[in-house]
């Protein structure tokens, strides 16, 4: 199972290298980013916990995040995550999820993470069904999650519960025999 992957000047790497607490503490300090962890991230300590998390996860063989780093001989600058969990051996099936630093957004780091992480899952993990979910009010990452190649397959209501709202979610998922998506 490859630890890395590199596609498109960037490259996809487990967590815990030097300065990653303190850009993971960067990006959740933005509004966006509020729903994006299970516990808030408002400190070095709860960045710190973050990172070894997601090292535990690994170690554990049931969720695999990747920082997203630039790889275009660059500072290794952190430009966001994105994750394979709820890996299911039984049915070969995995959650994809991702976010991008505010400054990395709009120029296809999504994108181009995205359609890697599914391409790593399917050819290193085996999965064959890769789903992954959205807010409807949540153009961006409807986008991200097409250009991925992941077919959206209909509307959960009402799924989730954040601040006394609740919000639809359109779902999408990947078969490891659909096509894969044209360069965006
Ligand atoms: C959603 C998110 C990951 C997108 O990251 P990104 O690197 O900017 O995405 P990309 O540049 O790869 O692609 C964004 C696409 O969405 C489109 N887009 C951006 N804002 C949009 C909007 N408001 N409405 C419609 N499309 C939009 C872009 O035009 C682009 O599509 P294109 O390639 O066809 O032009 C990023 O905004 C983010 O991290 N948001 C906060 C966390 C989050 O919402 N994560 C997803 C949870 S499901």
């Amino acid at each position: 199972m490859r630890e890395s992957v590199e596609v498109s000047g960037l490259v996809l790497r487990p967590w815990g290298a030097e300065g990653d607490v303190g850009a993971v503490l960067e990006a959740f300090a933005e509004p966006l980013m509020r729903w994006q962890a299970p516990q808030p991230v408002d400190s070095v300590e709860d960045a710190r916990q973050w990172v070894r998390a997601r090292g535990a996860q690994w170690e554990e063989g049931g969720a695999f995040s990747f920082a997203v780093v630039d790889g275009r001989g660059g500072d290794g600058a952190v430009l966001g995550n994105v994750t394979v969990s709820a890996v299911d051996r039984r049915h070969s099936t995995g959650w994809v999820s991702y976010w991008i630093t505010r400054a990395a957004r709009g120029r296809g780091v999504a994108i181009h993470s995205c359609r890697a992480a599914a391409r790593w899952a399917f050819d290193d993990l085996g999965l064959f069904r890769l789903e992954l979910g959205h807010r409807v009010n949540n153009p961006a990452s409807c986008r991200v999650a097409t250009a991925a190649g992941f077919a959206a397959e209909g509307i959960q209501r009402q799924k989730l519960l954040y601040d006394g709202v609740r919000y639809d979610v359109e779902s999408h998922a990947r078969l490891a025999t659909d096509p894969e998506p044209t360069a965006p």
